[in-house]
């Protein structure tokens, strides 16, 4: 292994009494800091570590301390002083005190031991907190003996991994992290500001002072300090909270659990080879369902919570859903994809999910809504509800980002979400039967009764056959349209953050592009059963759309159609194009879907003719639609030291 190269790193050390004792605004403070630093990089701008540290202006180090006054900030200065560190320190006019001082750009990390020695800490301040007071050197710690790890850098992390556990980090994961860091930004910028708007609005309406006064605190709270809290409750290395904390702006503390002691030691290293303090990842062993469960009916929910354990995350799911703070976010992960999609044991997915899996043409999108069916069925038990915000289908696995919020008159609408799934097994028609259905009573209110169907005849109106049946499932919106342009945007507009941005855009161009209809059929599906050539997927996308419907592509399959058009139109085009491309019929048995599809005229005019919107704009700036390039090392990982269980095979 390369050995490890310390990063240039400044210490900037502010006096704590600045603020505390002599009231100085938090904008004065700051500017100590600046002065300071800004002056050391000017008197050093010869010094090749000066030029080296500002060659590469994103990833400068910086530890921001405080120290308690004069007298031991000049205390430090003497130390500094003793041992040629090169710093300057701030004399403030027309004051003339000396309030900061900053060291110029070293590799070396004796002058931390020289801030300990003056009892220096990291910089807190009620009304203001520095991310970078919270990034330290990366260098290797005297404690660590580096020899016996792999570094992996992912995003801003570098995470030590044992040599001999080879299992522990996970490449493919990457686009999950990049992701959810993503997901997690853009709700909390949605949060934040739901929040302030509330309290804006107490604010137009109060009258005394001190109300006034009190509301206008937590206002500047809200808009100005790191004021969430994550628990990632199946943490492994904690490489995902270290890109939390270091990734994510505004974030107060990201609580990093794991029920096994050795994740515990690898989380400790990692937290402190990052040069983050425990307070803002907080190590916790423990099960992570005692963890959530501790704080259901407390005022101490977590404002996010990340799901991603080995396999299914339904045991997680009842603590998760009451753990979650009001308008929370929840992430969820589930790997156990050849459960879920229905690849095998179908049985067993019902007894995990609640939900049959179906199996044929739309196996992802299925899992996703058994998925988020679960997730409902969960939170409705304690009057709670959930909002898709995104659902991904990706590689091997699924992640789901909900929203959960409490509301009753809500939980009544989710017989009328979910929905029973019915598939024909011959020519994979399909229809959706919700639960329930909501009429509007003449006094304007609502009324929820049982839904009347089913949807389709006993035997498949367009080829005879007999229906599958899956189900229940979420047969309502899995993405928020509006959630998704501003996720899209923001990954759009910080590429250089995420190592697999490339994926990200053309994942999310695709999903914001969807239309909002279960399921899809799939070129593959509709041409086999014809045993017809292959339509071209422009020429079916314009007959659907000069047909007077909606289509779109979906991003769970590729090669898909998603529309809002009956299953008759699609095959009544699926016949017009066999008119054009007549098939061989003695190559086709008796009895077999396509004679039957075939045996009828189609009962509307086809218009095969180029539409305009045939041509997404994904399709259309050729974005990395679909992932086609697995590596090596694609397919979920097993636990450390432990064989692959069967239901976390690579899915195919
Ligand atoms: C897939 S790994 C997590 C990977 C990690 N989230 C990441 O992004 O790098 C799953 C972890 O869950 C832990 N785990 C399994 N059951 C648990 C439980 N009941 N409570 C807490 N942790 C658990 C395992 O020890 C394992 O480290
Ligand atoms: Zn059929």
């Amino acid at each position: 292994m390369a050995a490890v190269v310390e990063p240039l790193t400044m210490f900037i050390v502010v006096r704590k009494d600045l603020a505390k004792k002599l009231q100085w605004p938090t904008g004065s403070v700051m500017s100590q800091a600046c002065h300071a630093a800004t002056a050391i990089l000017h008197i050093t701008r010869e010094d090749e570590n000066t030029k080296e540290y500002l060659s590469d202006l994103d990833n400068m180090h910086k530890v921001v301390l405080e120290t308690k006054n004069e007298g031991s900030l000049e205390k430090l200065a003497a130390i500094l002083t003793e041992h040629q560190v090169p710093y300057k320190k701030w004399i403030e006019q027309p004051e003339n005190i000396p309030t900061a001082l900053a060291t110029a750009p070293l590799r070396s990390r004796s002058p931390e031991l020289y801030m300990k020695r003056s009892f220096v800490r990291l910089f807190r301040s009620n009304s203001i907190q520095y991310n970078t007071a919270k990034i330290m050197s990366t260098a290797a710690t005297p404690e660590i003996d580096i020899t016996q790890y792999n570094t992996v850098t992912e995003g801003k992390a570098t995470i030590l991994f044992p040599k001999k556990n080879e299992v522990f980090y996970n490449p493919v994961q990457q686009f999950n992290r990049d992701m959810s860091i993503a997901a997690i930004r853009t709700w909390s910028e949605i949060y934040n500001q739901e929040k302030a708007e509330r309290i804006e609005k107490r604010l137009a309406k109060a009258k005394d002072e001190e109300s006034i006064e009190k509301l206008q605190k937590s206002l500047d709270s809200v808009k100005t300090s790191n004021n969430f809290v994550i628990l990632e409750a199946l943490a492994a290395s904690g490489l995902r909270s270290v890109r939390y904390a270091k990734e994510i702006p505004r974030l107060k503390q990201v609580v990093c659990n794991d029920i096994e002691l050795d994740a515990m030691e690898a989380i400790k290293r990692n937290v402190k080879y990052n040069g983050l303090t425990e307070e803002l990842v907080k190590p916790n062993h423990g099960d992570a369902m005692r963890v959530m469960y501790d704080c259901v009916g407390t005022d101490n929910k977590f404002d996010v919570i990340d799901l991603d354990p080995y396999g299914s995350a339904a045991p997680f799911v009842d603590g998760a859903v009451q753990a979650v703070a009001e308008g929370g976010l929840l992430c969820v992960t589930c790997t156990d994809l050849a459960i879920l999609a229905g690849s095998m044991h179908p049985e067993t997915c019902f007894g995990k999910y609640g939900g049959m899996p179906l199996k044929n043409m739309f196996p992802h999108e299925m899992a996703l809504r058994l998925v988020l069916q679960m997730l409902q069925t969960s939170a409705g038990r304690y009057k709670r509800h959930i909002v898709p915000l995104a659902s991904c289908s990706i590689d091997f696995y699924l992640r789901v980002f909900v929203r959960v919020y409490t509301s009753p008159k809500e939980v009544k609408k989710s017989a009328s979400k979910m929905a029973i799934v019915y598939e024909c097994s011959g020519c994979h028609a399909f229809s959706t039967q919700s639960l329930g259905k909501i009429s509007v009573k003449d006094n304007g209110g609502e009324k929820h009764t049982p839904a009347t169907g089913p949807s389709v005849n006993s035997l498949c109106e367009n080829c005879n056959s007999t229906h599958h049946i899956g189900g229940p499932a979420w047969g309502d919106k899995i993405h928020d349209d509006e959630f998704v342009a501003k996720m899209l945007q923001h990954v759009k507009d910080n590429e250089s953050s995420y190592g697999t941005a490339k994926r990200m855009i053309g994942m999310l161009s695709v999903i914001k592009e969807e239309i909002h209809v279960p399921f899809y059929w799939t070129l593959a599906r509709l041409c086999g059963t014809l045993h017809c050539n292959s339509i071209p997927i422009l020429d079916l996308f314009s007959a659907i759309l000069n047909a007077g419907y909606q289509v779109s592509a979906a991003h769970a399959g590729k090669q898909s159609i998603k529309t809002d058009a009956p299953p008759p139109v699609v095959w009544d085009i699926m016949r017009a194009w066999v008119k054009k491309n007549p098939v061989v019929m003695n190559n086709i048995p008796e009895n077999s879907p396509a004679r039957t599809l075939l045996a009828k005229e189609p009962t509307i005019t086809v218009d095969f003719t180029r539409h305009p919107k045939a041509v997404s704009e994904s399709r259309s700036e050729h974005l990395v639609r679909y992932q086609v390039n697995p590596t090596a090392n694609w397919g979920p990982k097993a636990r450390a030291g432990q064989k692959r269980k069967t239901d976390e095979q690579v899915f195919e």
